[in-house]
């Protein structure tokens, strides 16, 4: 070796050097979390990049590709230098605007990657990897660079190989809608997926594979890739083909693992708001909140509907009189669908008009009234997927909210995406919706949004983007089979790791006869009332028609007092697609709700985590005995008792069933008037 040495020039002996340090020889680093449960190990193995992920000794991820391929352009997947690796460490605790809990801890460390390919172009490519308690995160940074200035990435080359063929919740890897009923399969069955797609493995951990941050950048899916339990990354494309077009500097999303040993773990993680950037919006006093009723429901069983004609739903008249249901009841909020022009042609390119009503609703008349009655008005804006439409008066239509004191807005992309070829969940529609929620910011608007991109924690940011929908919501009972008893006890593991959601609950008459025969919904009226509990939304819906309401206010009750902002949460117990049951704190108060699948059971809840040596009243919501979500899904109780920490209370749950419990501390009166609650254990 030496003596061939002299031989060469300096040169190619740098080069040498260099590729036995860099490139023929493998370099890796090990990042831990900060409890040091998990761990990340970047390789560089012949100038390949790989990362695996561990849960104490067992693989998450085994090592798995990292990189890119571009249009007219060389790949950038290998013949890598490593240039630096630096580590570092976060831990803040910041508050939320609204939320589950009302502070969270961003503690994670961090391991910064930077590659040089060795020969020509010799381009950068950086990589960010963080390790938190509850998961990992890791994302591309693309430089500013001579040689890579415009990009059209074909394909981002990330994979995922999974230790094995474990339990899989998923649905489709539609482009343009999540509106699909859950798949519970092992992993060598997943077809294609969106995320987040959630894991039970064989030695109990459960993971969940999101994306945060998704900005300026096209919808992830996962594709299996030839056996191994190995996916790859596959992006949303444009109408050309190309997935993401744009120029350096470039940070992608983060691409997420959330890792727990419970399933109730992954409901706790706040890994995807913590990617997240802070809050953006300095004044955020707007931004409240609030169940709300609508003129919704009616138009889906078809008791009213959304064009004028003899039932049209959103009259001025129509309108008064939900506001006054809402006052009545202290119910902050009415939505309002089907007041502007353009109904009658739904689904026509250049059909809706965004300002101007129909000739029986009159906007400023009713949002006055609502003011008389401390209830406001959330508008609507149907593009129907319309989008150049809709962008066209977007300024104008959000300054009329804004003007006449709209301060929240559901809006809808129901149907394809004009242009053709546009896809919902593409680069394109991805700014489309920010530049929705941005232009809603600026003129203090919060936003509901349907058929939206999936949350990636944007809300962090801002915080006017409240709730949205992308699921299979209450609207699929009303003109479909519906949804299986199952749905709600799988979406807190899945969809709603992503963030808030409007499924709209709360409907009492579950058989709606008088509208519709054959169609209806698939829980009991208890399980309804559980579900303001397990799923959570800034902005939730009391869904259900007000004369509906009034046949069982005692039962309404719990929709008027439960709240939809959080201090505390906490999963008390869970089987995914089985069961689940979470508690919320809001003040002193505590609720809790429980849903169940087809199959009927008690839960038994421990209520250790309130305070020590108080008393409390707990109103039950439960389910009757013979309750049935099939055969008699209306029948329910309501009960009253004297608990404190050391009771553990039994929610007997009917076959698509539920349990609503509402716990707050004891009045003297309380304390006089209550029976003691018979502990399941003491
Ligand atoms: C679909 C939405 O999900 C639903 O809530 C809305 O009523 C209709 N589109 C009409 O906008
Ligand atoms: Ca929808």
């Amino acid at each position: 070796m030496i003596k061939k040495i002299k031989f060469l020039s300096i040169q190619t002996f740098i080069l040498l050097l260099l590729i036995s340090k860099g490139i023929t020889s493998d370099i890796e680093k090990k990042l831990y979390s900060p409890d040091r449960k998990i761990n990340i190990i970047f390789k560089l193995r012949n100038g390949i990049p790989f990362y695996s992920v561990f849960y104490e000794d067992k693989a998450v991820i085994q090592p798995s590709l990292l990189g890119f391929r571009f249009k007219d352009a060389r790949p950038m997947r290998n013949n890598f230098l490593l240039l630096d690796a630096a580590q570092s460490s976060f831990d803040e605790t910041w508050k939320p605007v609204w939320g589950t809990v009302d502070k969270i801890r961003n503690n994670y460390n961090q391991l910064y990657v930077k590659l040089k390919e060795e020969g020509y172009p010799q381009r950068e490519m950086h990589l960010v990897f963080r390790a938190y308690n509850d998961g990992i995160a890791f994302r591309y940074i693309l430089p500013e660079q001579t040689d890579l200035k415009n990009f059209a990435i074909i394909s981002e080359e990330t994979y995922f190989r999974f230790s094995g063929d474990h339990t899989a919740w998923w649905i489709p890897n539609d482009y343009d809608s999540y509106e699909h009923i859950y798949n519970e399969t092992p992993l060598s069955q997943v077809k294609a997926a969106n995320t987040p797609i959630t894991m039970k493995t064989k030695d109990g951990l459960y993971l969940s594979i999101h994306e945060a941050n998704l900005t300026d950048y096209a919808g992830m899916t996962l594709e299996p890739v030839r056996g191994e339990n190995r996916f790859k990354a596959v992006l949303v494309p444009w109408p050309d083909g190309t997935k993401v077009k744009g120029s350096t500097p470039l940070k992608t999303p983060w691409r997420t693992i959330q890792i727990s040993t419970r399933p109730g773990g992954l409901i706790e993680s706040r890994l995807i708001l913590n990617l997240n950037e802070p809050c953006v919006i300095k004044d955020t006093s707007w931004i409240k909140p609030v169940k709300y009723v609508g003129i919704w429901w009616g138009m889906h069983i078809g008791k009213y509907s959304w064009a004028k004609d003899h039932k049209h739903g959103a009259t001025t008249g129509n309108t008064k009189m939900y506001i006054d249901f809402a006052s009545k009841h202290g119910i902050p909020a009415v939505l309002v669908e089907g007041w502007n022009l353009g109904w009658e042609r739904w689904g026509a390119t250049g059909a809706y008009n965004f300002v101007k009503a129909y000739s029986d609703f009159n906007l400023k008349e009713v949002v006055d009234y609502g003011k008389k009655k401390g209830v406001f008005i959330i508008g609507h804006h149907e593009t129907g997927g319309d989008v150049p439409t809709y962008d066209k008066q977007l300024e104008e239509a959000f300054l009329l909210y804004h003007n006449v004191g709209v301060p929240a807005v559901k809006t809808g992309y129901a149907g394809k995406i004009r242009p053709e070829g546009y896809h919902h969940h593409g680069q394109w529609m991805v700014n489309h919706y920010r530049k929705v929620v941005e232009t809603a910011a600026k003129y203090r608007i919060m936003i509901d949004a349907h058929e939206p991109i999936k949350d990636t924690g944007i809300s962090r940011t801002y915080p006017n983007m409240m709730t949205r929908e992308g699921v299979r919501g209450t609207e699929y009972n009303a003109w479909s089979d519906g949804n299986p008893p199952s749905h709600v006890t799988i979406l807190p593991f899945t969809r709603m790791l992503a963030g808030p959601l409007d499924y709209t609950p709360g409907i009492f008459d579950l058989r709606f006869d008088r509208y519709k025969q054959k169609e209806r919904i698939r829980s009991t009226l208890a399980n309804q009332l559980a579900l303001y509990v397990v799923l959570f939304s800034p902005l939730q819906m009391a869904a259900d028609l007000p004369e509906n309401y009034e046949k069982h206010l005692d039962a309404f009750e719990f929709i008027k007092e439960v709240p939809c902002n959080w201090d505390e949460t906490r999963v008390i117990d869970a089987s995914i697609g089985d069961f689940v049951a979470i508690a919320r704190r809001k003040g002193k108060n505590w609720y809790i709700g429980s849903v169940t699948n087809e199959g009927a059971r008690k839960l038994e809840i421990p209520l250790s985590f309130l305070s020590t040596g108080k008393k409390y009243a707990a109103h039950f919501y439960s389910d009757s005995p013979n309750a049935d979500y099939n055969t008699n899904p209306t029948a329910y109780k309501i009960s009253r008792f004297i608990v404190d920490k050391d009771d553990t209370i039994i929610a007997s749950l009917a076959s698509g069933g539920g349990q609503a419990v509402s716990i707050k501390p004891a009045t003297q009166d309380d304390i006089k008037k209550l029976r003691v609650y018979r502990t399941a254990k003491k």
